[in-house]
């Protein structure tokens, strides 16, 4: 009889923890982690034919594989990637300009771009204050930061390089990013219809060709750059995002952000400041990427981020479903963004 009830006990614990999980999974917001489209064929692969490279506004000339920080097309980036506008920020400190080889840190700048401000598949480091990134990048460390989705390769990437950085480089990356100003990144458009699209990377980005063509938006957010050959082909950090989004979402997304939706979450600008642009070292939400913050908002529900402060999102995050987590991140993704100026080195010096 004991041993019945034992047994029962534990098959009874495992199929709450299988449910749990279910649950978890059936909710994800497949969406903010850029999870490729069942059925999508394997991308293009990108390789350098030695052409010089440009963008517009900018008069200096890269290589493909210079762009990325390749030496050459068979080796991973590891040296200094292509800075397009070395006037419009500061001095980039070693580690943000070129990582470090010898401990397998790539820069900074490559994924994150020489302003900060990210893309869709990583993070927009630019503006937010330094005890923030500074904490992160130690919660990263002591493994209180990782992403909910095991399959998301760069943020475990993100978490190696972090691990094998000293604390004054924390420093200074974190001194770095926290001076620049947070611009305009992200346009939100509401739409029943949305360009069909594959993941780069995690990076959603519109078909083209013969496969190219549209599709109905269902319950997502489809973020993809302005111009996909700027972002993904030049990483030109001046081309930014749209953020496709359901008809209705904003309106919605603002009334739970801004009340708290009758208990269900809590109103954010009591931490997130009244314009949601930060407060202290907690960090600014407005005008930023829908699905970097839907990731964030997952993340939190399932622990994947429980540091110190991370924990003041546990309960905020607990009950949101996807679709209170694409109405939020589209109207967080739809208020300005605090600085319209951006940094030029005369205005500075
Ligand atoms: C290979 C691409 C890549 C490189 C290189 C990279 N990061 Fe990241 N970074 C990421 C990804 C991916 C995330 C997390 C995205 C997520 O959690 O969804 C991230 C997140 C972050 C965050 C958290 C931002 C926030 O709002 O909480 C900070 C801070 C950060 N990175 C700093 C750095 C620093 C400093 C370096 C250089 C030492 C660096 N990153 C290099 C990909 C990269
Ligand atoms: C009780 C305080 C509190 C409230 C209320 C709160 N937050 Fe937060 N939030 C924080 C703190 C603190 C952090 C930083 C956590 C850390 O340092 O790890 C954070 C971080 C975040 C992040 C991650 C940002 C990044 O760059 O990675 C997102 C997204 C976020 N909050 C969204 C929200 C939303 C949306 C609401 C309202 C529905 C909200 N928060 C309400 C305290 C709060």
């Amino acid at each position: 009889m004991k041993k019945l009830i034992g047994l029962s006990v534990l098959l009874g614990s495992t199929m709450l923890a299988a449910g749990a999980l279910y649950a978890a999974a059936n909710d994800m917001p497949d969406w903010a982690y850029g999870i490729p489209p069942q059925g999508q064929p394997p991308n293009p692969p990108a390789r350098d034919d030695g052409k010089m490279l440009s963008v517009p506004g900018s008069n200096l000339q890269f290589t493909f594989n210079k762009i990325r920080g390749r030496v050459d097309n068979d080796t991973p980036n590891r040296t200094a990637p292509a800075d397009w506008f070395p006037n419009e920020h500061p001095a980039l400190p070693q580690i943000v300009a070129q990582g470090d080889q010898s401990r397998g840190i790539v820069a900074c700048s490559l994924c994150h771009y020489p302003n900060g401000k990210g893309r869709t598949e990583n993070a927009s480091p630019a503006g937010l204050p330094r005890d923030y990134i500074i904490r992160q990048l130690h919660d990263m460390k002591d493994d209180m930061r990782v992403s909910g989705e095991r399959r998301k390769g760069n943020t475990q990437q993100m978490v190696s390089f972090a691990k094998a950085m000293t604390d004054e480089e924390i420093v200074q990356a974190a001194t770095y990013f926290s001076s620049l100003k947070w611009t305009p990144w992200v346009t939100v458009r509401e739409t029943n219809t949305v360009p069909k699209t594959r993941s780069q990377g995690g990076m959603m980005i519109p078909l083209t060709g013969d496969r190219a063509g549209t599709e109905p938006i269902g319950e997502r957010i489809v973020e993809v750059p302005v111009d996909a050959v700027q972002t993904e082909t030049l990483r030109n950090e001046h081309s930014a995002f749209i953020a496709y989004v359901p008809v209705g979402a904003v309106a919605k997304g603002k009334e739970i952000v801004t009340t708290g939706d009758n208990g269900k979450t809590i109103a954010c600008a009591t931490c997130h400041g009244d314009d949601l642009n930060g407060l202290g070292s907690v960090p600014g939400l407005a005008g930023r990427l829908a699905s970097y913050n839907g990731r964030q908002l997952y993340d939190f529900k399932v622990g994947a981020r429980h540091g110190d402060m991370a924990d003041l999102m546990h309960k905020v995050a607990a009950n949101l479903t996807n679709e209170d987590i694409i109405d939020i991140t589209a109207y967080l993704a739809s208020l300005p963004a605090p600085a319209s100026v951006a940094y030029t080195k005369t205005a500075q010096q």
